[in-house]
């Protein structure tokens, strides 16, 4: 890690009409750092990830984010073609739903091959090459490269998002609920495929569950959200061994009784 953010987030709120999505949330992601944002259903986290990707324009606030050239550049003061830029080099997002993520009627190969193609790659067999070695890396077998995803199993679909997200190097990945639709057998495979990948290639990554075991084993800071309100956040081993706030100690001792 450098001693320089790669995001300085800074009195994020996003109101829906009158009701709170998220409120006044500050924070800096630090490279290679994961961080979790967990809650209960209905506490924002949601709200606030598509803030901090600029899927949503939040109602006030400045994320300011490290670019490669070393400048910081306020998120929402940028054009909209250079936002599509941003997620489409140095950003990745990682739906739920991996349907949101891919394209369900084009194959796995072309499903991973399209990211470097918009990053510039015009060699087709590179580019195939490419693919293949990333189908192997998330464990999805070289001969389903022709497949397309609709053929494959949610756990599989999960991770050939992943494949795509990650081909292009990103810098900083978000997530939202990963695992959420997966049985619990595959859901313990891909967070440590995941945890595996995020190690290797140094990325910075903001994961939102309300699963405090997904935290514990992909994060290592994370926040605790309750009405749109960041109530407490720490390092993650300090937050689920200890809890300050009674709400989080609620949410801990919840998880203790599954
Ligand atoms: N598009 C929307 N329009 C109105 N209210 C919304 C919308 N999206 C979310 N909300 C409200 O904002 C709050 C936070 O929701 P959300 O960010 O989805 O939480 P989470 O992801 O933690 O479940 C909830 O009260 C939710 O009902
Ligand atoms: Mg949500």
């Amino acid at each position: 890690m450098t001693d320089t953010p790669l995001l300085k987030v800074r009195n994020v709120s996003k109101f829906y009409g009158s009701r709170i999505g998220c409120s006044n949330v500050a924070f800096d992601l630090w490279p290679g750092e994961v961080l979790a944002i967990v809650g209960e259903s209905g506490s924002g986290k949601t709200t606030l990830l598509n803030c901090l990707s600029t899927r949503l324009m939040p109602t006030t606030g400045t994320v300011e984010y490290h670019t490669r050239d070393g400048s910081y550049r306020d998120l929402y003061r940028m054009s909209e073609a250079e936002r599509r830029f941003l997620m489409r080099t140095d950003w990745g997002f990682v739906h739920q739903n991996p349907a949101d993520g891919l394209r369900m009627t084009v194959s796995a190969g072309a499903n991973v091959g399209e990211r470097l193609m918009a990053i510039g790659d015009r060699h087709y067999g590179k580019i195939r090459e490419t693919a293949g070695s990333w189908l192997e890396r998330v464990e999805i077998s070289t001969d389903r490269i022709d497949d397309q995803p609709r053929a494959f199993s949610g756990g599989m679909r999960q991770r050939l998002q992943i494949a795509r997200n990650l081909v292009t190097a990103p810098r900083l990945v978000f997530m939202d609920e990963p695992t959420g639709g997966l049985d619990v057998s595959v859901q313990a495979r891909l967070l440590d495929l995941v945890r595996g990948l995020v190690n290797d290639l140094g990325l910075s990554a903001i994961v939102v569950t309300h699963d405090l075991a997904v935290a514990r084993l992909l994060s290592h800071r994370m926040m605790v959200m309750k009405d749109g309100m960041v109530i407490e956040q720490g390092l993650t081993d300090r937050v689920l061994d200890d809890p300050r706030e009674p709400y989080t100690q609620l949410l801990v001792s919840s998880i203790l009784q599954v």
